[in-house]
């Protein structure tokens, strides 16, 4: 072969068919380089893209990332209709539905809405769901009340129209065992004004909300709170195990019948309190029935 690329007669017969394969490998080169700046594109656009989108979902200010996989979401559409009974396909439409709340109330609030993405929606969602036998909400620890400022209105889609009270010390800082917890990612004050403010976007109900300021403890805020049954009872205050079955005792006198009443953080390492103190209440005579579990709540219903 080499002796035949140096005969100058051979090379000349051979070059229409050297030119042609020349052109052929050059034009799929210079056709994948244009691909190449095409994808280089539009890889720089979705960049940009997602930079704006992490502004709106990523975890700045608030208690982490509200960017949930589809994954994420699929199990937690399954523990929600597992937990409520309710079908599948409604099931998703209260996560989905509670997602769009979530993102567009934390976007407006003054403060933020404590706990995972899925641990939040899942509340939203299997609540109304419940059906809860009638419209008193209690809330005991609210922080910035923005959980219950979303919780109206999901159990308002629902048709139901909520009445809500909340309970916390609201001295400045989120309380826990402990003391203080540390600055808190958004800088805001946890104070009645900021409460105010969010339940403001519970709507008229939200308005109206009674804003217990106290510890759920407390001789007169339960006094003040223990003048009706209530049909949800939300207990996200002390997390440690005597705060929650202090917790539980008192809603086990104010809980309506068929009632629901939401433990948050239980199964959260972080706060395994939560737990310890609702097995041990559960394992005594209590009205409370443990319905199951959707991300790290737990609910209960009220059997008599
Ligand atoms: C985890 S945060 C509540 C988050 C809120 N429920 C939400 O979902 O956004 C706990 C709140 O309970 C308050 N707290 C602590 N001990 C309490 C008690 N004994 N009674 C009422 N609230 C309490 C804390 O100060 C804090 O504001």
């Amino acid at each position: 072969m080499p002796s035949l690329l140096k005969n100058r007669v051979a090379r000349r017969l051979l070059r229409p068919a050297a030119n042609l394969v020349d052109r052929r490998v050059q034009r799929p080169v210079s056709s994948l380089r244009s691909e190449l700046d095409s994808v280089r594109r539009e890889v720089a656009e979705l960049r940009a893209q997602e930079h704006a989108i992490g502004l709106l979902f990523d975890h700045a200010g608030r208690s982490g990332p509200r960017l949930p996989t589809r994954e994420q979401i699929d199990r937690l559409v399954t523990e929600v209709a597992e937990v409520s009974g309710a079908e599948r396909a409604a099931a998703r439409r209260n996560v989905t539905v509670a997602f769009r709340n979530v993102i567009a109330l934390e976007a407006l609030a003054v403060g933020r809405l404590a706990g995972s993405t899925q641990n939040v929606c899942g509340k939203l969602a299997a609540v109304p769901l419940l059906a809860p036998p009638n419209a008193q909400v209690l809330e005991i620890g609210t922080l910035y009340g923005l959980f219950s400022a979303t919780l109206l209105r999901m159990l308002h889609r629902a048709g139901i129209e909520p009445e809500l009270t909340v309970v916390d010390p609201l001295v400045g800082s989120q309380l826990q065992p402990g003391g203080l917890e540390g600055l808190d990612p958004t800088g805001t004050p946890v104070r009645v004004d900021v409460v105010r403010a969010n339940l403001a976007l519970g709507g008229a109900a939200g308005e109206r909300a009674r804003i217990e300021v106290g510890f759920s403890g407390d001789p007169q805020v339960r006094a003040a709170v223990s003048d009706r049954e209530y049909g949800v009872i939300i207990i996200d205050g002390d997390h440690s195990a005597r705060g929650v079955a202090e917790d539980l005792e008192w809603a086990e006198k104010i809980a309506a019948p068929g009632a629901i009443v939401v433990l948050d953080d239980y199964g959260d390492n972080k706060w395994a309190g939560v737990q310890e103190g609702a097995d041990a209440h559960l394992a005594g005579d209590s009205r409370f029935e443990m319905l199951g579990r959707a991300a790290t709540s737990a609910f209960l219903r009220a059997v008599r």
